[in-house]
């Protein structure tokens, strides 16, 4: 008997349908988004083939070199999303201010935040790279679209997900109701459901940091890492295993497929930096998708989705990934 394939189209109908959760307009922003993550993979995929690879020689606001795959997958996202008349406007990691949908299109009620390419370090040397976005509705109000509009809470999203461009290429999403996985099958040029309701596991013994700044962290981060380094002689009574790919998305992916902890925290080099990830188009879609699956997400004081935004490309310290272990690193900072 042939099993029978749930496509994304169809989930997103029997979530607009049976749960309600979503209005058709968002239905249509979701499938757009899906569809130019597609056009992303494919140019990732064609690799030196494409003349996709290497620096573009320029900068982007926060003053990091962009890769010409940076560039590429921000026009993409853009193209595919301005005409639908679903958005209002987007804002991205590789653009200074946010775009307003042209006027020629018509202006929907939604704002789309991406990173288009995150892990841009990975690109060259064909390791796991990946685009987040994260959907807000637009507030009531007020004719044209400011930044202004964007300042709101991550606890506010519709939709958030991920593209992982890997070994195999995943969709993840939520809408709200738990986190689903979606398989690119590259012959139908179809997304395929190939997972539903993911769960985090509460505890785990895998921790995910970039090492190489242990000694410019604070005194609860350090701690934290230094009892699992300690291993079955330490205070945890067990030994802990390290990754760290230096793509989020690909070290999210992990978490939720087997459980982990992923920590970017503060550190002393740049003591006015919060952090070196993104808030609004990286750790609020990331920390909204590890909630719904079951961890929690903190800047070690407080609820990643609690705070409240001052600026479009606000840094953040990130601590994500099985419950109790960020509940653990949360009260080393309360200590
Ligand atoms: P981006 O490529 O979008 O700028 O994001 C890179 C981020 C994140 O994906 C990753 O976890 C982190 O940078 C890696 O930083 P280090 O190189 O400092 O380890
Ligand atoms: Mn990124
Ligand atoms: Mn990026």
């Amino acid at each position: 008997m042939t099993q029978k394939r749930i496509s994304l189209t169809r989930y997103l109908v029997e979530q607009q349908r049976t749960n309600g959760l979503i209005p058709a307009n968002l239905r249509l922003l979701l499938e757009v988004v899906a569809r130019a993550c597609k056009r992303i993979s494919i140019a990732v995929n064609h690799g030196a083939l494409g003349e996709v690879l290497g620096s573009a020689e320029s900068e982007n606001v926060q003053g990091e070199v962009q890769k010409k795959l940076d560039i590429i997958a921000n026009e993409v996202l853009i193209e595919a999303n301005e005409w639908g008349g679903h958005l209002a406007a987007m804002a991205s990691e590789e653009m200074d201010n946010i775009y307003a949908v042209p006027n020629r299109y018509p202006q929907g009620e939604y704002l789309l935040l991406f990173d288009p390419l995150d892990g841009s370090s990975n690109i060259d040397v064909n390791v796991s790279i990946g685009t987040i976005f994260s959907v807000l509705k637009k507030p009531e109000g007020g004719a044209d679209v400011s930044v202004q509009d964007f300042l709101q809470t991550g606890s506010r999203q519709v939709a958030a997900g991920y593209c992982i461009y890997g070994p195999q290429t995943t969709l993840v999403l939520t809408v709200g109701n738990g986190v689903a996985m979606f398989t690119l099958d590259r012959e139908q040029g179809s997304w395929v459901l190939t997972s539903e309701n993911v769960q985090i596991p509460v505890d785990t013994k895998e921790f995910a940091v970039n090492m190489s700044n242990m000694r410019h962290w604070a005194p609860p981060v350090k701690r934290y890492v230094d009892e699992c380094l300690q291993g079955t002689e330490g205070p945890r009574g067990k030994d802990f295993n390290m990754r760290w790919i230096a793509s989020m998305v690909a070290d999210v992916h992990r978490i939720l497929t087997r459980g982990g902890i992923f920590m970017y925290p503060w550190d002393k080099r740049e003591p006015d930096k919060p952090g070196k990830l993104r808030l609004m188009y990286e750790a609020n879609p990331m920390g909204w998708i590890v909630e719904q699956a079951g961890g929690a997400a903190t800047n070690g004081h407080q609820r990643i989705l609690d705070i409240a935004p001052e600026k479009l490309h606000q840094r953040v310290s990130v601590i994500l990934g099985s419950k109790n272990e960020v509940e653990r690193v949360t009260s080393y900072h309360q200590a």
